[in-house]
C-alpha cells in the first residue's frame, strides 16, 4: 500500500475482535502489531506468581522495577509473543487466573505509567497498529487513524468462549460472561485512563460484520489517511 506510515490506534471493550482486526491490518500493511493488553496480562502474571499485594504501593513499585517486557515476532502466529523477563509468557497470559485479575492490575497508576512509556517508545517510527483501552486517548492521542470497536455483549461472550474452549474444555459460558462484564466495568470506571472513545475515533460495531468486510472497510480508511497526509 502506501509508503507513508501511520499509527493506527484501536480501542474497545473486552473481546470485540480488536486483536483479530489489528493483526490482519498489520499483515496487510507490513506494520508492527502490538497487543498492549498482553503487557498488562504479563505484569499480572508476574504479580500473581510473586504474591505481590496489589494494594501495597511499595510492593507494586518494587515489583515493576523487576519486570522487563519485550515482544518477539512469532512466524507461526504472525504476531509477536510477549516475553516476561526472558520467558515467553504467551502460553500463560490468557489463562482465567490472569483474566480475573488483570483489570485490577491495569487500574494501578504506576503500572500504567510503566506500560505506556514502552508503548510510546514502540510507536516512535510509526508503521504500527496497537490495540487496547487507552491507545487513542492516552498512548497515541495524535494517531492518524483511531477506531473504537464494539459488538453486542452476547456476541462477544460467545466469541471468547469458543476461543478459550479450544484449549480449556472446563470453561463455562457463565464464567466468560462474568469475566467480560467485570473487566468492562473496571476498565470504564477506573480513574487512570478509563476506557472511552476518543472524540476523533471512528465507532465500529462489528456484531454483524464478517472479518473480511471489516478489514476491507478499515483498509479504505487507511488509504484515505495516507492520501490526506495528516502528519
Ligand atoms: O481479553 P481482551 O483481548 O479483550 O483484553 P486485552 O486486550 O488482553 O486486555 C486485558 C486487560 O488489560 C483489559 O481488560 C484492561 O484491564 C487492560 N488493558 C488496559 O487497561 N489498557 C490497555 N491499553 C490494554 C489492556
Amino acid at each position: 500500500m502506501s509508503a507513508h506510515k501511520i499509527i493506527i490506534a484501536i480501542d474497545g471493550y473486552s473481546s470485540c475482535g480488536k486483536s483479530t482486526l489489528a493483526k490482519a491490518l498489520a499483515v496487510k500493511l507490513g506494520y508492527n502489531y502490538i497487543d498492549s493488553g498482553a503487557m498488562y496480562r504479563a505484569i499480572t502474571l508476574y504479580f500473581l506468581r510473586n504474591n505481590v499485594a496489589m494494594t501495597n504501593h511499595a510492593e507494586v513499585i518494587e515489583a515493576i522495577s523487576n519486570i522487563n517486557l519485550s515482544f518477539v515476532f512469532n512466524e507461526h502466529r504472525q504476531a509477536s509473543d510477549i516475553y516476561l523477563n526472558d520467558e515467553n509468557a504467551e502460553p500463560y497470559i490468557r489463562d482465567m487466573l490472569v483474566s480475573d485479575r488483570v483489570s485490577e492490575v491495569a487500574a494501578i497508576k504506576e503500572v500504567r505509567t510503566f506500560a505506556v512509556a514502552q508503548q510510546q517508545q514502540m510507536g516512535k517510527k510509526k508503521g504500527i497498529v496497537m490495540d487496547g483501552r487507552d491507545i487513542g486517548t492516552t498512548v497515541f492521542p495524535d494517531a492518524e487513524l483511531k477506531l473504537f470497536m464494539t459488538a453486542d455483549p452476547e456476541v462477544r461472550v460467545m466469541r471468547r468462549f469458543k476461543e478459550l474452549y479450544e484449549t480449556n474444555h472446563a470453561i463455562t459460558i457463565e464464567e466468560v460472561r462474568h469475566n467480560l462484564e467485570l473487566r468492562d466495568y473496571i476498565d470504564t470506571t477506573r480513574e487512570e485512563s478509563p476506557l472511552r472513545k476518543a472524540e476523533d475515533a471512528t465507532l465500529l460495531d462489528n456484531s454483524l460484520m464478517s472479518r473480511e468486510e471489516q478489514l476491507e472497510m478499515v483498509l479504505e480508511m487507511v488509504k484515505d489517511c495516507a492520501t490526506n497526509k495528516k502528519q
